[in-house]
């Protein structure tokens, strides 16, 4: 499994948690930072994850933020790109088994390591349930051709 992972400096102390829980899980880790705390925009990071996994380069992409709620809107500006905002494993697992999500976003300033490392891999391994949801998501891919990405 190869998981492309970002933030912005709002982010950045969670995200290194979660590249920590992805290489004891033994996934292929990609973390595009940033380096340091220094203010960024996390629409930059957001556009090298969704990109690359849009291109079916990673299996799933990552994206931290303060409250997660900039990194899910911008990711979803993508063509392809399901985030999903979670705060809750429960999240994790609906968004997986229902909506084929391939990005999760998460709130440093929302949820703790604890609670994100559960969220991460309730993500990871839970499959895609196909049958009914399929038609929902090709529903999806319409609205983006009709939207014009
Ligand atoms: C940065 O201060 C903050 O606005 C950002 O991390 C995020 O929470 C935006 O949605």
């Amino acid at each position: 499994m190869k998981v492309i992972i970002a933030s912005d400096h709002a982010g950045l102390e969670l995200r290194r948690e979660l590249v920590s829980a992805l290489k004891e899980l033994r996934a292929e880790v990609d973390d595009v930072g940033p380096a340091t705390n220094a203010s960024v925009d996390y629409p930059d990071f957001a556009k090298q994850v969704c990109r690359s996994v849009a291109a079916g380069d990673y299996t799933f992409g990552v994206l931290v933020c303060g409250t997660g709620i900039g990194m899910s809107i911008t990711a979803n500006k993508y063509r392809g790109i399901r985030a999903a905002l979670c705060t809750s494993e429960f999240e994790a697992r609906m968004t997986r088994a229902h909506n084929d999500a391939n990005v999760l976003c998460l709130g440093q300033r929302v949820v703790g390591g604890g609670l994100a490392r559960s969220i991460l891999e309730a993500f990871l391994s839970t499959p895609f349930e196909g049958g009914r949801h399929q038609k929902r998501l090709d529903k999806i891919r319409e609205a983006e051709s009709e939207s014009g990405r």
